[in-house]
């Protein structure tokens, strides 16, 4: 097996190898290979059923591969637990925001912040200061301290997803996951929201850079923001490298992005 170690660049933050899965006869990850170096923000695209959230889920824990192997540097952790897996520093965000509808927005951030410590696995908020003050802190730098004190059940869409992010990032992760961080937010509001989870990541700290791996259907918001792109159809990775190099692939415009008419139609 090529492990990470056999690689003469230097060593990734996460490299998954020869992963599959199936269910039933649809085969939702094939022999899928990626490297993700540091301070990466590499977008998965793909059409529906394409296999992204698969791949997510595999690489967090969820669901587990029926071959192959997910490394976390030098570690094997293909079949470690999600919980296991949060502690070593790999956080994610969901398609659909997992929050306390009936809860604050302080509220959620605190439960967050105490299931990041995995003191227990009973989910209720830590109420002293310093996690107080560093739930505000993370809510300032999202944008959403002045929303600390309503009910997540009365927040839009866009509000509701930099939360769930926000969230995510109680536990200082390494390697952030977001499964379309802009699904569910207003067309006008998609690149305000990702310059805000983008600036919330990259200029909020003084820790290690936090990579990034993103689920993103907007093209446009591809262009923007992506540093490489990795195309997926029928479970399988098509394309993967920068931007330009991948959305003017044939067969990535064949079966993801379908704008480029093939250049017999373009010539007729
Ligand atoms: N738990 C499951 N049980 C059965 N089939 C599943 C399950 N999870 C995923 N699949 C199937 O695997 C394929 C890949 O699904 P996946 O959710 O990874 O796609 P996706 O690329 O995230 O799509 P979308 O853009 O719609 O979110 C699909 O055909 C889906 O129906
Ligand atoms: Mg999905």
């Amino acid at each position: 097996m090529n492990t990470p170690s056999s690689s003469s660049h230097p060593r990734p933050v996460l490299s998954a190898r020869g992963l599959q899965r199936s269910f039933g006869a649809v085969v939702a990850a094939a022999d899928i290979n990626i490297d993700i170096a540091t301070g990466e923000r590499l977008c998965l695209i793909g059409s529906n059923g394409a296999g992204k959230t698969t791949f997510v889920n595999m690489i967090t824990g969820y669901l587990k591969p029926s071959e192959g192997h997910i490394f976390l540097g030098d570690e094997d952790i293909t079949q470690r637990s999600p919980r296991e897996i949060t502690r070593r520093g790999v956080a994610r965000s969901f398609q659909i925001p997992q929050l306390c509808l009936h809860m604050t927005v302080l509220d959620n951030m605190l439960t967050a912040l105490h299931s990041s410590r995995g003191r227990t696995q009973f989910l209720h908020p830590a109420r002293d200061a310093a996690s107080v003050d560093e739930s505000r802190e993370l809510l300032r730098r999202f944008g959403l301290q002045d929303q600390a004190h309503r009910e997540v059940r009365e927040l839009p869409g866009g509000v509701r997803k930099l939360l769930d992010i926000a969230m995510a990032l109680t536990g200082h992760p390494r390697l952030l996951l977001l499964d379309e961080p802009t699904s569910g937010v207003s067309a006008d509001e998609k690149f305000s929201t990702m310059d805000t989870v983008v600036q919330a990541i990259e200029h909020g700290t003084d820790r290690a850079p936090v990579t990034v791996v993103f689920v993103e259907h907007d093209m446009d918001i591809v262009r923007r923001y992506a540093t490489r792109v990795a195309a997926f159809y029928s479970g399988r990775v098509i394309a993967d490298g920068a931007a330009n190099a991948v959305l003017n692939d044939p067969d990535v415009q064949r079966h993801v992005t379908g704008f480029a008419a093939p250049a017999e139609e373009v010539s007729a």
